[in-house]
């Protein structure tokens, strides 16, 4: 499951990905009305000489979250420190990170959810007012103190924004879903991408290799770095419309991105319960998977691209995805 070639999941052979980031807003790609908001704010809170408020990210993994938390510490002109939400197990960690910090710094955690409930506790008082309660000493000896920090912004990024609680949830003055590309914007990000690491490609080829990234740059990206060495073995490294459909059947990445979880998905829906609609712990038993897996890593894109239809009885497999498996459709209730 890991090593899925079409997730949008940081894999291994993604490494490569920060030498690729864009540093400027003006560099990223698309998410227009999420860049215009945020320019607006970054230019606010500079002029005001204040912290910009904190901002929180959301959406489906290799859209952009991170790159975007960069860029805000680079506009703002300010340092960024980072941390992942589960590496934040004691209370000294938050502290340590937290008094590192810098007038109007950036703290960047990412996979905010997965922040310890009784971290999150330390983090609002610091998010509200800049301070951090800590108590020193044990048993009938601690006391409480207060520490003044630095005025900062925390950039949170999260896949699940359902599972943040409410009362980190409320402390975010700026909140920001990333959507899935469309074609244009992915079709730019390739060509970005091509010039940065010096690949020569096709304008047709660029445009069917955003055709099969499934809305995210990050798996566009990496499809056009196994391309490319379609490309340089095949022929002459130059990336053609030819090479690129070759190669991505033979990676088994079809015309709409998908691959054989998405068919093996859709066929057990169709085979097993006649198309739906179908409870998702029914379709979780069938295939054997866990109904998070279900929701947050199989489903998504294919409800994005209409495929799979959620009704009040349970996911439908679409006309548009009988079609496009070559199957019959017969229209139902729903
Ligand atoms: N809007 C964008 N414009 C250009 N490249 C992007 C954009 N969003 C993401 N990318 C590229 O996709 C890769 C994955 O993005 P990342 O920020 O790591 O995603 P996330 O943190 O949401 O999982 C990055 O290396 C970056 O190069
Ligand atoms: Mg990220």
């Amino acid at each position: 499951m890991e090593d899925r070639l079409l997730t949008g999941n940081e894999l291994k052979e993604d490494s490569f990905e920060t030498s690729i980031r864009p540093d400027h807003m003006e560099e990223y790609i698309g998410q227009k009305e999420v860049k215009e908001n945020l320019e607006v704010f970054i230019k606010a809170s500079k002029m005001r000489n204040e912290a910009l408020d904190h901002v929180l990210l959301y959406g489906p993994p290799g859209l952009g979250k991170t790159t975007l938390a960069y860029i805000i510490a680079n506009e703002l002109e300010v340092n960024i420190k980072t941390a992942s939400g589960p590496s934040i197990e004691k209370s000294g960690d938050l502290a340590a990170i937290l008094s590192s910090l810098e007038e109007g710094d950036v703290l960047f955690i990412d996979e905010i959810h997965r922040m310890p409930r009784f971290i999150e506790e330390i983090l609002y008082p610091a998010m509200e007012d800049y301070v951090l309660d800590i108590i020193v000493g044990a048993d009938s000896t601690s006391r409480n103190i207060r520490i003044e920090l630095p005025h900062f912004t925390l950039v949170g990024a999260t896949t699940r924004a359902g599972d943040l609680s409410s009362p980190l949830r409320d402390r975010f003055g700026i909140i920001d879903k990333l959507k899935y590309y469309n074609e244009d914007e992915l079709t730019q990000i390739v060509k970005r991408t091509s010039r940065v690491l010096e690949i020569e490609i096709e304008e047709d080829a660029a445009l069917e290799l955003a055709r099969r990234s499934r809305g995210t740059p990050r798996i566009a990206n990496r499809l056009l770095k196994r391309v490319r060495d379609f490309a340089l073995v095949m022929g002459d490294g130059k990336i053609t419309l030819e090479i690129t459909i070759t190669a991505l059947d033979r990676l088994k990445v079809d015309s709409l991105g998908l691959d054989d979880t998405d068919y093996h998905l859709l066929k057990s829906i169709i085979e097993k319960f006649n198309g739906g609609p179908v409870g998702i712990e029914a379709i979780a038993s069938s295939i054997g998977e866990e109904q998070t897996t279900i929701e947050d890593v199989y489903e998504p894109y294919l409800l994005q691209i209409g495929l799979l239809k959620r009704t009040s009885r349970g996911r439908m497999v679409t006309e548009k995805a009988y079609q496009h498996l070559g199957l019959n459709y017969l229209k139902k209730e729903e």
